[in-house]
């Protein structure tokens, strides 16, 4: 028998992985098929909510627990001690910004944890906003600055993410920004769990999870929350212009950060897609079924429950959005993103908008897109679809900027 050279079988291999993937994957808006929505504004025993009082006080609440008990799960709540230390300071951008490097160590009376912060602070100015947002690769590849350390479970090369953290930019426009590696928190695998901050709260093995314990989502967005306390400790940190963004997986991470943590003062959801700001009625892209057969470490064990029939999940993601409200939320998509369903991501935005009209804001109406490189900002609620691929671009950002400038008060 001759031998097939090993480059052409695996070749073959990922292209018949390819084709089943987009099999599955429904790209036709016309198969997306009828569903009915969760209404945000009515609660389980059936009472209309319409004012925000009774939004804060009973609905808000419950869609709370809904998520944290069927999607992402509930992070364990025990105090875990915080040491800051601070590993390197210097200038940075020529002068412009100030760089300084954090280890945070968190630990319990049966695990120690590091995480390692990178901050730039724009210098001059009496007090900045701040962008917190986790990267995928480790602090040192997105930037090719010498002096930033590689976060200690990187395999990549310094400088090799830099297009997505267009650093100086964010500088120049006032704004400080403070990134992580998420591995730090949670080691992006399955089978790792005791390679996350779990077992700083006693939690070792998957086998001692309940079906509503938190797994990554819920650990990366609690390492935002840890971020956002050092941040809070400094003085020329705004406490009311704090922005949690993430990217796709890190974009889920950051809606469900700032749904629970108020003091964020904004939410950013670059591309997050399925389980993030996309609504998972929707029979387009990736599906929840399939999310959860991918990646089924990142929400909690009910969540694979729905994967049968998604009409049973007693939440969609429109929710998720509207636990923002009535902060300024902002969610983009990309042309060519349709894994992420860009119109998906749109129309879970404008149902949130409901919520946000609760506190006399303006919201989306219709069901028109925004043109493709355009924005759709309404009230507190920011939308665009931008050309290209699943990625974050400098014009992401500079929409990021610009909103939070008009949206977040001084
Ligand atoms: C996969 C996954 C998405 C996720 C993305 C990412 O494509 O299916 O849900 O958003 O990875 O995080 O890059």
């Amino acid at each position: 028998m001759k031998y097939i050279p090993i480059f052409l079988l695996s070749a073959f291999l990922s292209l018949t992985g390819v084709i089943a993937y987009a099999q599955e994957a429904n790209y036709d808006e016309s198969k997306v098929g009828s569903y009915t929505l969760p209404d945000a504004l009515t609660t389980l025993d059936g009472r209309k909510v319409a004012s925000k009082k009774m939004w804060e006080k009973v609905r808000r609440p419950e869609i709370l627990k809904l998520f944290e008990d069927n999607v992402y799960g509930i992070m364990p709540r025990a105090k875990i001690k915080t040491c800051y230390r601070i590993l390197e300071e210097g200038e940075a951008f020529g002068g412009k910004a100030l760089r300084r490097q954090v280890e945070i160590t968190f630990s319990s009376k049966v695990q120690t944890r590091k995480m390692l912060v990178l901050l730039y602070m724009p210098k001059g100015v009496r007090k900045s906003p701040v962008f917190v947002s986790p990267n995928f690769q480790g602090n040192a590849t997105t930037t090719d600055d010498p002096s930033v350390i590689a976060s200690q479970f990187s395999t990549f090369e310094r400088a090799h993410q830099t297009s997505r953290w267009p650093y100086e930019c964010i500088i120049d426009s006032g704004f400080a920004v403070a990134t992580f590696h998420y591995f730090d928190i949670y080691f992006d695998k399955d089978d790792k769990l005791s390679e996350t901050v779990y077992p700083l709260f006693g939690i070792n093995d998957n086998s001692e999870l309940k079906d509503n314990t938190g797994k990554a989502i819920a650990a990366w967005a609690w390492g935002c929350s840890r971020v956002l306390d050092y941040l809070l400790t400094q003085k020329n940190i705004d406490k009311r212009r704090t922005i949690v963004m993430g990217h796709s997986r890190l974009g889920k991470t950051a809606l469900w950060c700032g749904a629970q943590d108020k003091r964020f003062a904004m939410v950013v959801s670059n591309n997050s897609g399925c389980s993030g700001a996309a609504l998972s009625r929707r029979n387009y892209g990736e599906t929840v079924s399939r999310i959860n057969k991918s990646f089924p470490w990142w929400f909690c064990n009910r969540y694979q429950s729905y994967n049968a029939d998604v009409s049973a999940l007693p939440v969609d993601q429109h929710e998720l959005i509207a636990l923002i409200a009535p902060r300024p939320v902002y969610v983009a998509s990309a042309q060519e993103d349709r894994w992420a369903d860009p119109y998906g991501e749109f129309l879970s935005l404008r149902e949130a908008g409901k919520v946000y009209a609760l506190y006399g804001l303006e919201t989306l109406q219709g069901n028109a897109f925004s043109s493709i490189g355009e924005h759709l900002w309404k009230g507190n609620c920011g939308y665009h679809i931008r050309t290209g691929v699943h990625d974050v671009t400098d014009f992401d950002w500079q929409s990021y900027i610009e909103f939070a400038n008009r949206h977040l008060k001084q």
